[in-house]
C-alpha cells in the first residue's frame, strides 16, 4: 500500500492530507501526539468523499511506527504565530519538538522523503537535517513553493488573469528576504517583466514578501494554511508522479 504521513493534524496538517486526498495522489495517514485529533478530522475528512469523490484514504495512526512504511512524511507539528510574532520566535520551541522527532523519524524511516512545513520553516529543515543525519537531499522545507504560489496568485490579479497561465519562481529564505526572480516568470512563455510596469512588479514582489504577516495579522487567531497545504500537496505531487 501506497501511503504519505501527514505529523500534525492542526490546520497545515489537516488541509494537507485533505488536499492530497481531494487531488487523488496517494492515501494518507494523518497523526497527532493529540489523542483523537487525527481520528475526528480524519472521520471528518472521509465523510465528505463521497461528495467530493475521492478515493483516496485519510486514516489516523495510534503511534509514529507508523512512518516505517510510508514514501514521504510531512512535517506540520509545532507552534504557529499570533499576530505581530516574527517567524524566528517559535524557532526555540519548534525546535525541541523538532529535536525529538528527528531521530525517530531516521531510526523508523531512513529511507523516507522528509517535507518539512514547521516554522520558521528553513531553519527547522536545518535543524532537521543536522539532527536526523539522513541524506540532506531528501529533506525539503516547503517556503519556496508557498511564495511561488503567491507570487503567481498576485501577479494574476495585477494582470487580470488566470494565475494557472503564470509561472513563477522565488528563492530564498520563506520570509520578508525571499527573493522573486522576476526574469524567472512567464504568463504562457511571456516574461512577466514585458507585462508589467516597474511599479507593478515591485508591488507583487511586496505582497508576497509580507503574504504570510498580512494573513496573521488579519485573521488574529490562525496563521495562513490554505496557501501551506496546497504548496505542501503540490511537492507531494510532484514527488509521487516522479
Ligand atoms: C506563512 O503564512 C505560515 O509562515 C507561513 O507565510
Amino acid at each position: 500500500m501506497h501511503y504519505v504521513t501527514v505529523i500534525g493534524s492542526g490546520n497545515v496538517g489537516a488541509n494537507t492530507a485533505f488536499f492530497i486526498a481531494e487531488k487523488g495522489i496517494t492515501d494518507v495517514a494523518l497523526y497527532d501526539i493529540r489523542d483523537g485529533i487525527a481520528t475526528g478530522k480524519g472521520l471528518d475528512m472521509m465523510e465528505a468523499a463521497p461528495i467530493r469523490k475521492y478515493r483516496n484514504r485519510i486514516w489516523p495512526a495510534k503511534t509514529l511506527d507508523v512512518i516505517a512504511d510510508t514514501e514521504t512524511v510531512i512535517l506540520t507539528a509545532g507552534k504557529v504565530r499570533s499576530p505581530g510574532m516574527k517567524r524566528e520566535d517559535l524557532f526555540e520551541e519548534n525546535r525541541s519538538i523538532v529535536a525529538e522527532l528527528a531521530p525517530e523519524i531516521a531510526r523508523l524511516a531512513p529511507d523516507a522523503r522528509i517535507l518539512i512545513a514547521t516554522e520558521p520553516v528553513d531553519l527547522i529543515t536545518t535543524e532537521f537535517a543536522r539532527l536526523c543525519g539522513l541524506d540532506r537531499s531528501r529533506i525539503m522545507g516547503i517556503g519556496g513553493c508557498l511564495d511561488v504560489t503567491r507570487l503567481r496568485y498576485f501577479a494574476s490579479r495585477e494582470l487580470g488573469l488566470s494565475p494557472e497561465n503564470i509561472s513563477a519562481t522565488v528563492i530564498g529564505r520563506h520570509s520578508d528576504a525571499m527573493i522573486a526572480i522576476l526574469r524567472y516568470c512567464s504568463v504562457s512563455g511571456l516574461p512577466l517583466t514585458s507585462l508589467l510596469s516597474e511599479e507593478q512588479q515591485n508591488k507583487i514582489v511586496e505582497q508576497t514578501r509580507r503574504a504570510g504577516d498580512l494573513i496573521v495579522g488579519m485573521a488574529q487567531r490562525a496563521s495562513a494554511f490554505y496557501a501551506p497545504s496546497a504548496a505542501i500537496a503540490d511537492l507531494v505531487d510532484a514527488i509521487h508522479m516522479d
